[in-house]
């Protein structure tokens, strides 16, 4: 199969490169010097095999491996499914899924959770946990690729508060495809802070992946992987929800809280109710905010999260609302529709890519059938958290932004002007540890990159959360921007923000406690894989 033979090019790929890190490694002593912590991460050989001074509290075992799931009618579909098992701790760490996705990872704040992951799938391959402040040496970076049949250790402590974060191979120029596969999964982070909190608890608190695909005939995964769709991001004619298509959630007539991720590679979401309902957003990416807020929509881009309070109290037995996603216009790339523009809610096959112009209709990504009564029923709370705002009094450079210019051009998706390559700390990447840093994303805002070719780039910064101190837009009333900026919310701790065509957003990140490489890149998988991603060297 040719799918096949790809991915074992690729692997040998993958090998040859860290081959060659190794050598370097070897050779350069002045490399050594100048990127201590790289090279050390090399030569220890990280991630092979579980340390002694470290007593986990919780260990897993993850297993990636080609299976068989039952998604329509008809063939189940081959996809690339990772199982968990508890080894230490208490067995509801670990949920698995009946779709493709990854299990779910439910963990407390402060546990110790070593994670086995073993490779059986036909490709290196490696998993990051996304939001999480870990070790840069557990960070999933794609030099620690591990091949079929070999297992990676992973180490560390939850220092994350409560949140929504989740997981996804991260494997060289393969992201995209090993997360359209199955490679993904929700980790889940509670606090005594949150626990303190009477929300939604149990079957009243809902994880959901919105993800879109595309199957042929034989209900197989689709994923052609063209240059033009490249360019744009794939995007898939059949929306589901937690792996499921039409999917459709029973709830009681109470409150809950659902945990929306959005776990498309590219497409962006604008999700509004049917009914009218405003969206009340109680957490984000980084966990609750200090209060709920309360948006007409939410412009959900991919890696994004968003907690969202839904009280269902006053609806009667058998009352359907729908959560649907709106027409907008994204800009860029002249009539191609953008990522807002040509999907067919719930339809197979059609349009490759859902391409289509303008003209494209809204779809339904779920609906909510309110299907039991139920007495009593949780308050949302006044005040949610505590969160302290970080000033530019903070910042380590705060007269001086490190500005991160996004562009596409020449068949290629660059940042600061350059391309992803392993083992390539330029000067500008270097930042010292225990320091907030300003910085910026520019997306055309001053001249260059935006233009007919402006693409909006959800950005995403590994290791810890940040702030974003502001948005600014070179024209307000341009392509796109007044489409999705009410179902912006950019409070609270984010991991990954949306930057639109014309756009520059500001933000304040903290480099604390680990050095070594962490990655930032954009979020479109299809862009990521095409070397919209650098490193960053903290040291
Ligand atoms: Cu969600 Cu670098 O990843
Ligand atoms: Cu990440
Ligand atoms: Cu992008």
């Amino acid at each position: 199969m040719l799918f096949v033979d790809q991915e074992i090019i690729m692997q040998n790929d993958v090998n040859i490169q860290r081959r060659k890190l190794l050598k370097l490694a070897g050779v350069s002593a002045a490399a050594l010097a100048t990127f201590p912590g790289l090279i050390n991460a090399k030569t220890m050989r990280v991630g092979n095999h579980a340390s002694l001074d470290f007593t986990p509290d919780v260990e897993i075992r993850l297993t990636g491996e080609v299976s068989y799931v039952p998604i329509f009618d008809g063939p189940q579909t081959r996809v690339w499914k990772v199982k968990g098992k508890v080894l230490k701790g208490n067995k509801s760490v670990v949920t698995n899924e009946g779709s493709y996705l990854a299990p779910t990872i439910r963990l407390h704040k402060g546990q110790k959770v070593r994670i086995y992951l073993k490779n059986e799938l036909p490709s290196a391959t490696i998993l990051h946990w996304h939001g999480l402040h870990v070790p840069a040496k557990m960070d999933g970076n794609p030099m620690y690729a591990i091949g079929n049949g070999e297992t990676f250790v992973y180490e560390f402590e939850i220092l994350n508060r409560a949140g929504t974060y989740w997981y996804h191979a991260h494997t060289h120029s393969l992201t995209a495809k090993h997360v359209y596969s199955g490679l993904a999964g929700f980790f889940i982070v509670s606090d005594d802070e949150e626990q303190a909190l009477n929300l939604p608890r149990g079957e009243f608190d809902v994880p959901l992946v919105i993800q879109d695909r595309n199957f042929d005939q034989q209900n197989q995964l689709k994923y052609d992987g063209g240059m033009m769709m490249k360019m744009h991001g794939f995007l898939g004619e059949q929306i589901l929800v937690n792996g499921t298509p039409e999917f459709e959630l029973p709830v009681a007539t109470r409150a809950y809280r659902l945990r929306l991720l959005n776990g498309s590679n590219s497409r962006i979401y604008k999700l509004a109710w049917d009914d009218g309902t405003p969206i009340q957003v109680i957490g984000t990416d980084g966990g609750l905010l200090e209060q709920a807020e309360t948006l007409p929509y939410l412009t959900l881009a991919p890696a994004e999260r968003r907690e969202i309070w839904v009280d269902f109290s006053d609806k009667k037995i058998g009352t359907e609302i729908t959560l649907r996603s709106l027409e907008f216009s994204s800009g860029g790339m002249g009539m191609m529709g953008g990522m807002g523009g040509g999907m067919r809610g719930g339809r197979r096959g059609g349009m490759m890519g859902g391409r289509r112009s303008h003209s494209g209709e809204d779809f339904t990504v779920l609906k909510v059938r309110v299907s039991k009564k139920v007495s009593g029923n949780d308050i949302l709370p006044k005040r949610l958290s505590k969160i302290k705002a970080l000033t530019l009094a903070d910042a380590a450079n705060p007269q001086s932004a490190r500005r991160i210019t996004l562009s596409m051009r020449h068949m290629s998706a660059l940042l600061n002007g350059r391309s992803y390559k392993m083992n390539d700390i330029r000067e500008d990447e270097i930042v010292p540890v225990n320091t907030v840093q300003l910085m910026e994303f520019d997306n055309g805002f001053h001249g260059m990159g935006g233009g007919m070719m402006g693409m909006p780039h959800p950005m995403h910064l590994h290791g810890e959360q940040f702030q974003v101190v502001k948005r600014e837009v070179r024209n307000k009333s341009g392509r796109g921007y007044a489409s999705v900026s009410a179902g912006f919310l950019d409070k609270g701790w984010k991991d990954t923000v949306l930057v639109m065509p014309g756009e520059k957003v500001t933000l304040l990140k903290p480099f604390n406690d680990f050095t070594g490489i962490f990655m930032y890149h954009c979020h479109n998988l299809e862009h990521e894989d095409m070397g919209m991603m650098r490193d960053l060297l903290v040291k």
